[in-house]
């Protein structure tokens, strides 16, 4: 009988081997360089309240040199109707006195909620997220992936150690300071509310029927199925955690069959930009409020892929 990839993760995913494999690097590596600057200027000209909308932030570069936007997905500039207000309540688990602290770029609408979806043992993806959200929740379909984030949020001695990435990530944001990696990290054991195990094979991922003004979701979707259709269904599926006008933000492995962990082979659906531009406007993200960019040569050759897909899109009300 055929192995399903459920099976494959659930039988032979080990996550400190994974942190150890492609999070152990000594400078964040090129693909999360291009993930973390597409993150920080999308989200900043998506947010852009509408008198700032036009104005430049000195320290994010319109553009990365090794990253090309698709023709035909020009960035756009959109306001976001969600209104500013207080911080929302924290879970039991966490001090009041957190709530103080509500980080903000000027000139940016701030959104309640996002999920991330798929995180894996991994929280760099949404300390990027911390400047413009106010709530996040963590997903995965296996527990002891949210173990080591649970872990990383407790301050376990035992956790991974993320500095690096954190850092590498602020840089893109154009904050340097040791002071900006220790209160972003602050910050984010602060903003992530709800770890929750989601499911992308279920009609309802989540199981509870939240819906988010930001979904973001890396090298998901395609690592949890190699069937084209199959990852059409699961894009659908996510799309449907997005809340009309809400924004999605997808990072995914270019061309690629399988990747590995571990000298396992984990089968992935082989995508490239046409695949997204086709499928997001069937799931209720028109083609003008997406950008879909190609990042090339991120140096993951070995495991399976050399370049990545950066996308973000923004649903139709
Ligand atoms: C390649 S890893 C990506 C992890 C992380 N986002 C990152 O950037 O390193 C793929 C992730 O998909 C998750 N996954 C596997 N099957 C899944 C399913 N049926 N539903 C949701 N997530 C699943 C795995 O647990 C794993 O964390």
């Amino acid at each position: 009988m055929l192995e399903t990839a459920d099976d494959l993760y659930q039988r032979c995913w080990d996550s400190r081997a994974y942190l150890r494999q492609y999070y152990a690097e000594p400078n964040l590596p090129a693909d999360d360089v291009a993930n973390a600057q597409f993150m920080a200027e999308q989200l900043r000209a998506v947010l852009a309240e509408p008198s700032k909308a036009s104005e430049h932030h000195p320290s994010w570069p319109d553009q990365h040199p090794t990253l090309t936007n698709v023709p035909g997905t020009p960035v756009p500039i959109c306001g976001s109707s969600t209104p500013n207000h207080p911080c929302p309540p924290m879970s039991s688990s966490r001090p009041a006195s957190s709530l103080n602290n509500c980080p903000k770029i000027a000139g940016t609408t701030t959104l309640d909620t996002a999920l991330e979806f798929g995180c894996g043992p991994t929280i760099h993806h949404a300390a990027m997220l911390v400047p413009f959200v106010r709530s996040i929740h963590l997903a995965d379909y296996l527990p002891q992936n949210l173990e080591q984030v649970r872990r990383w949020l407790n301050g376990h001695p035992e956790a991974h150690n993320w500095d690096v990435y954190l850092a590498g990530a602020l840089a893109e944001e154009g904050l340097t300071r040791p002071e900006d990696l220790v209160e972003r990290k602050e910050q984010l054991r602060q903003r992530v509310t709800a770890l929750k195990q989601g499911n992308i094979r279920q009609e309802n991922p989540l199981g509870d029927g939240a819906t988010y003004d930001l979904v973001a979701s890396f090298y998901c979707l395609e690592a949890v199925t190699a069937d084209r259709a199959e990852w059409a269904l699961f894009l659908a599926r996510l799309a449907r955690l997005v809340r009309p006008g809400g924004i999605l933000l997808l990072g995914a492995v270019r061309r690629c069959n399988v990747y590995h962990v571990f000298e396992r082979e984990f089968p992935t659906t082989y995508l490239d930009e046409s695949d997204f531009a086709a499928e997001l406007p069937r799931v209720g993200f028109p083609a003008e409020q997406t950008v879909i960019r190609v990042a090339e040569g991120v140096g993951w050759g070995e495991q399976g892929f050399d370049s990545v897909l950066c996308v973000r899109a923004v649903k139709g009300a």
